[in-house]
């Protein structure tokens, strides 16, 4: 895609599903890969399927929940690749939810220390180097559940949230050539599913059936859009949250 080949891209969440697929769609486009994840042997093993496909990549161990491992993990994208152009700010976790007023304050802080938080830490080490560099493209993972009421009330106020920092940072930073999107996939096939799905099949059987498209996203079908939105193909889409979900939310 326009304007990927030699660029650098740091994902978080690099180490399953929806950022293991964008950190090996990035590498296949010719960009060199920066996979940051809590999750060690994931983030590794998304490294060596990028290597063993001939593309460039380096692992580093990220909690989104520390300042100090995210600068360390733009850090390493400046110290291994010379720079940073391109940032898929997705690592995030679900649960099943509770009624609003049920929420216990620790679980509601941890929801949005990840998901929300960690999009904002991200941001805030990724931006001062493409100012630098003089741009850049970042995409942060939302939901169907930050445009509508799918979710906890925890998971929907952190995803919501993404998509006004999405919009806030537009605005804040057009004038320096940065652009910002949002993806907010519907039901995807990745292990955060697939744990919801063995947890409660029939659950998982009613929700398939409700999706237009018939059946559960790909991964990859996220990651597309994703380069896509870091690419010059897209040098008109800024601030938008692009909702991929097998038609769920037009119904
Ligand atoms: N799968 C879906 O249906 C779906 C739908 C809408 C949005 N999303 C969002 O997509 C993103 C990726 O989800 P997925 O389905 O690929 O899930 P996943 O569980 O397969 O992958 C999430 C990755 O994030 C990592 N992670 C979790 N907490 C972290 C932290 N504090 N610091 C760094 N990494 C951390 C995990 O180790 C894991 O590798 C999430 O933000 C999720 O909310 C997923």
């Amino acid at each position: 895609m326009n304007g990927i080949e030699d660029g650098v891209a740091v994902v978080t969440g690099g180490g399953s599903g929806i950022g293991r697929q964008s950190s090996l769609r990035f590498a296949e486009a010719g960009a060199k890969v920066v996979v940051a994840d809590v999750d060690e042997d994931g983030g590794n093993e998304t490294v060596e399927r990028i290597v063993r496909d001939g593309g460039e990549a380096t692992f580093v161990t990220t909690d989104v929940t520390d300042s100090d491992d995210v600068a360390a993990m733009v850090q390493t994208a400046l110290d291994e690749y010379g720079g940073l152009d391109f940032a898929h700010n997705n690592a995030g976790i679900a649960d099943e939810g509770v009624r609003l007023a049920e929420y216990d304050e620790a679980e509601w802080d941890r929801m949005i220390d990840i998901n929300l938080k960690g999009v904002w830490r991200c941001l805030k080490a990724e931006i001062p180097e493409m100012v630098e560099r003089g741009g850049g493209a970042i995409v942060n993972t939302s939901s169907i559940a930050g445009v509508s009421a799918n979710g906890g009330a925890h998971y929907a106020a952190s995803k919501h949230g993404v998509i006004g920092l999405t919009r806030r940072a537009t605005v804040d930073y057009a004038d320096d050539g940065i652009r910002f999107n949002a993806v907010c996939p519907g039901v995807i096939d990745t292990p955060m599913v697939q744990q919801a799905g063995e947890d409660n099949a029939e659950e998982m059987d009613r929700i398939t059936a409700g999706i237009p498209a018939g059946r559960l996203g790909d991964p990859a079908e996220i990651a597309d859009a994703v380069v896509w939105l870091c690419s010059e193909d897209s040098s008109y889409v800024m601030g938008q949250p692009i909702v991929i979900d097998g038609g769920l939310l037009v119904q």
